[in-house]
């Protein structure tokens, strides 16, 4: 008796462990090519389309995918709208309201839940979109992993625990990106994307108008540059509830290159998180091999997405794929 419940114990453990390896399988390029062949194609037109309409597109999809992985994962947790009783990640002022983009990523969604209902899932989407944006801006291809599954749970309370502010420096910034599995040189090489799109002036206006005790103008800003940012975000006051933007890159504002680590090199980074990485000795080498090998940037620029892309997924039978992106199914 003893040993018939101990032979069914061990298969119960070898069915328990490969039941429990089947339920989360790895990501796979080529994932819908069988269930929804184009999936990638609707998806690249759709984001072709609207950053054609509107070049500032692409940032904000890049941008998203970055604040769906390190909030719960890549698993399009950022794009739930709140409920009663339960803010979302989408409504923390990190994202509400300069995340942009969502309206695309539900145009994608409505195309695809016509051609293949409940196959698509919405964090596959953004992680598409964002490889899509890289590619018209930046003439940066790869191939996406895909086979996320969307989560059911997205709460503001997170946000700040996992997304670095404007305000970290180089080894706070190492710190939260390898708390994400991601090393210090991929930090600095995804830091690149902020070579599109803008930035809000209450990212950064500290550093014109409230340093420190010592100094009303961060020092390591480019006093000229300095100069031009203030014409652009006026002082910060009552009366003055205005809060513009101004490209995060001010050369090249809307083709992701490796420009922006030169415009560190000026003293030119726009947030503090941005000069940060020229001004700190643990990475200010690879913020001047990123300005020297524009290619070899591009590259690992590539791979790195790749890798933020598969932070804490969900796959196989986890979490859900979305009818609509916004709320759970
Ligand atoms: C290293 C830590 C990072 C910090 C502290 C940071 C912070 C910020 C801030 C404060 C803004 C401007 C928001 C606003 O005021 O409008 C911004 C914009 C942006 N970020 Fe980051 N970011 C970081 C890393 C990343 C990464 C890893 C990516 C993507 C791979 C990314 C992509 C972008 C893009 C594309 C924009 C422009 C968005 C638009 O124009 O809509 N950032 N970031
Ligand atoms: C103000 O900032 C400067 C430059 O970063 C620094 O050297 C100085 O110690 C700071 N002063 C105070 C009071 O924090």
């Amino acid at each position: 008796m003893a040993s018939i419940a101990a032979g069914f114990h061990a298969l119960a453990l070898i069915l328990f462990v490969s039941v429990s390896a089947m339920a989360a399988p790895p990501l796979k390029v080529g994932y819908y090519l069988y269930t929804c062949p184009l999936a990638e194609l609707i998806i690249s037109k759709t984001v072709s389309d609207a950053v054609s309409r509107n070049p500032g597109m692409a940032a904000g999809l890049v941008r998203m995918h970055f604040h769906d992985c390190f909030v719960r994962g890549c698993d399009a947790s950022v794009l739930l709208k709140s409920t009663p009783g339960n803010p979302a990640e989408r409504d923390h002022p990190a994202n509400n309201p300069s995340l942009r983009g969502f309206e695309i990523i539900d145009q994608a969604k409505a195309q695809l839940e016509a051609l293949c209902p409940m196959t698509v899932s919405c964090a596959d989407i953004i992680a598409f979109a964002a490889r899509d944006s890289a590619h018209k801006t930046g003439g940066i291809y790869y191939n996406v992993p895909a086979g996320r599954r969307d989560g059911r749970v997205s709460r503001l309370a997170e946000v700040p625990q996992n997304l670095p502010p404007p305000t970290f420096n180089a080894q706070q910034l190492i710190a939260n990106f390898a708390r994400k599995g991601l090393s210090v040189d991929e930090m600095v090489t995804l830091s690149g994307a902020h070579s599109i799109g803008v930035s809000h002036c209450s990212s950064f206006s500290s550093r014109l108008y409230a340093f420190n005790v010592t100094f009303a103008q961060d020092p390591s800003l480019d006093p000229a540059y300095a100069a031009y940012l203030k014409t652009k975000c006026p002082p910060p006051s009552n009366a003055n509830q205005a809060n513009p933007t101004v490209p995060l890159d001010s050369i090249t504002a809307n083709t992701l290159d490796n420009s922006y680590y030169l415009q560190l090199l000026k003293l030119r980074g726009l947030l503090t998180s941005d000069e940060t990485l020229y001004t700190s000795p643990s990475t200010s080498g690879m913020v001047v091999n990123n300005v020297k090998n524009g290619f070899g940037w591009s590259m690992k620029f590539a791979n790195a997405m790749v890798k933020m892309g598969s932070i804490d997924v969900l796959t196989g039978n986890q979490g859900e794929i979305r009818k609509l992106c916004s709320v759970v199914n």
